[in-house]
């Protein structure tokens, strides 16, 4: 049975202090939680530690925005699946768009941290989506097709099992350009008929399917009803508190 998931991705956005007061307002809200939906969130590296550590006792998971394809080594500035393991880590983020386009993450590479991240026994939150160019010239499902089959399909079905999957449309990342309902679940459908075509119907109707990309209280119900829309990966909305808690109740 799928899980209703709702991570908030805080990007650049928060330094110490103000993590430390956002964690306290959520710690506020959690008990608000519907105890059937899981909630991560997903603060920069400088302030992971403090997250997991004021976190310990609400049911709020902790995530990393991304990390290394290799174990260890000289790779001046990077962190390793195993220094997020050793910090308490259970999540983290692969694949965002904005990783793709600004620090140059190719499904090959992808590919090869998701590996290392399943192996250090982390869940991945796999990011996919296509540019505005792909949806106005219809290449939009041949280019999720691709990160999906490239990023995931090397995994076994078992392995598969930790693969929580977030649909962003680039051009609805941070510009109030949500897709519509519709939209999402075409995409997440299609998604969803992808993996079952390499799998099969039972492992694709296990994995979580998130849409992200303008996700705010206003609009969660209306996309988190929809049968293939498993919750959201949310970035502005998710530096409220309220903003946020607002989406993790929405219905599903
Ligand atoms: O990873 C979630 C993020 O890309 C969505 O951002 O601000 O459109 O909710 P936003």
């Amino acid at each position: 049975m799928r899980k209703k998931i709702v991570a908030g991705n805080w990007k650049m956005n928060v330094n110490l202090q103000q993590t430390q007061q956002l964690l306290t307002d959520l710690i506020e809200e959690a008990n608000t939680y519907p105890s059937d939906v899981k909630v991560i969130v997903a603060p920069s590296f400088t302030n992971l530690q403090t997250a997991v550590q004021q976190l310990e006792n609400v049911n709020i998971e902790v995530a990393a925005q991304h990390m290394s394809e290799h174990e260890k080594g000289a790779y001046t500035g990077e962190v390793s699946a195993d220094m997020l393991k050793s910090i308490g880590l259970n999540y983290v983020i692969l694949g965002h768009s904005e990783r793709r386009q600004y620090f140059g993450e190719t499904n090959a590479k992808l590919a090869q941290k998701v590996s290392i991240a399943l192996a250090n026994k982390l869940t991945v939150i796999f990011c996919v989506g296509e540019e505005l160019e792909n949806r106005k010239n219809n290449t939009h499902f041949d280019i999720v097709t691709q990160q999906i089959s490239e990023g995931l399909f090397h995994l076994s079905p078992v392995e598969l099992d930790k693969i929580i999957i977030a649909y962003e449309p680039v051009w609805a990342i941070g510009t109030g350009e949500t897709a519509s309902p519709e939209q999402a679940q075409e995409m997440h459908a299609h998604i969803r008929n992808v993996i079952a075509d390499r799998y099969t119907i039972g492992v694709a109707d296990s994995v979580s399917i998130l849409y992200g990309g303008s996700v705010k209280p206003s609009n969660a119900d209306e996309l988190f009803t929809k049968p293939d829309v498993d919750g959201g990966l949310i970035g502005g909305a998710a530096l409220k508190a309220d903003d946020f808690s607002a989406i993790v109740n929405a219905r599903s």
